[in-house]
């Protein structure tokens, strides 16, 4: 009665990560218990977590290296396998919300989330395949797009592109402050899309600054972002509150690949009680003011709930 967070399965975005094929379950090492699925096997995933309570997903792409270049094109290319498995997964379950990754980095043979040029990465040139990803994404039947990819000026040329092709009811969920940081490690491993050169330093935030996250959580929400990010969550817990303190858009916290491979970790290890610390750190990004958490722990959350584990 006297508690101050509540965590509902509503809050919860379930990442998916989808590879061309049929029957295809492929493990990722650093991420016990998350694969990289087949269309078929990931439409019983999701039959799976809906019958959970879990009812939106974030899709992203492992693609081929022989269809990545410079540009990023096969991203909205007709033959996109991607942009098919959306068109499927609407029509199947019409009531899940479904959620896009925009950025080059699947896409891209340099490894970056933009245009690389001369070994620098080019903002501007960037924006108009961006805005061209989104709105394949959006006539696909995406509920919303999420920009990942840290230019500066995107979500105003994709709130754009949307708009004047007649997608005005697609959200944006921006990733707003997303740091330069070291826990997205498992994840590069899981798309294999980690930079051929580089870093992301130039388009990514220093995680030593937190005034700049007001910055760009200004610039997005005057471009039109709907709902805006942090990223990673549990090293940034106090940004998620400022945030949440200056603006009045939900906010989403982003408990990303390496902070689940650091819990699952000490709890094979038998070092941290895994049904006890999992919960506590989705508490924690409650308490600091997200209202929405894509986790990796979403199906296992709804799992203990559902066994009564926690409440
Ligand atoms: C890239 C992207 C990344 C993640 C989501 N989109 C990695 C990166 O910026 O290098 C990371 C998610 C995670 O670690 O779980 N567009």
């Amino acid at each position: 009665m006297v508690r101050e967070t509540q965590v509902s399965l509503s809050c919860f975005i379930y990442p998916l990560f989808l590879v061309d094929g049929v029957n295809q379950k492929i493990p990722i090492t650093s991420m016990p218990g998350i694969y990289r699925w087949s269309l078929d096997l990931m439409l019983k995933e999701i039959e799976e977590c809906v019958a959970l309570g879990i009812h939106s997903f974030v899709l992203f792409p492992a693609v081929e290296d022989s269809l990545k270049d410079q540009l990023g094109t096969y991203s909205y290319s007709s033959k996109n396998f991607y942009l098919s498995a959306i068109r499927e997964v609407k029509k199947r379950f019409p009531e899940v919300t479904l959620m896009s990754d925009v950025a080059l980095d699947p896409y891209s043979s340099d490894g970056h989330d933009g245009v690389v040029r001369a070994g620098e990465i080019v903002n501007d040139e960037t924006l108009p395949i961006l805005a061209k990803m989104a709105l394949a994404q959006a006539e696909a039947g995406i509920d919303i797009v999420g920009p990942s990819d840290m230019m500066d000026g995107r979500v105003g040329v994709i709130r754009e592109a949307l708009d004047d092709n007649g997608f005005t009811g697609t959200s944006i969920m921006s990733y707003t402050a997303k740091y330069a940081s070291a826990f997205y490690g498992p994840f590069r491993e899981a798309l294999d899309s980690a930079p051929k050169s580089g870093d992301k330093k130039t388009y990514q935030m220093d995680p030593a600054n937190k005034i700049e996250a007001l910055r760009e959580a200004t610039l997005d929400i005057e471009e039109g972002a709907d709902i805006i990010m942090v990223k990673p969550a549990l090293a940034y817990l106090d940004v998620i509150a400022l945030l949440k303190q200056n603006y009045d858009v939900p906010i989403s916290a982003y408990n990303v690949s390496g902070e689940f491979a650091m819990l699952k970790a000490a709890a094979q290890n038998g070092w941290l009680d895994y049904n006890r610390a999992m919960p506590e750190m989705i508490l924690s990004m409650r308490r600091a003011g997200a209202d929405i958490i894509l986790s990796y722990f979403a199906k296992e959350y709804a799992q203990l709930k559902k066994e009564r584990i926690i409440e």
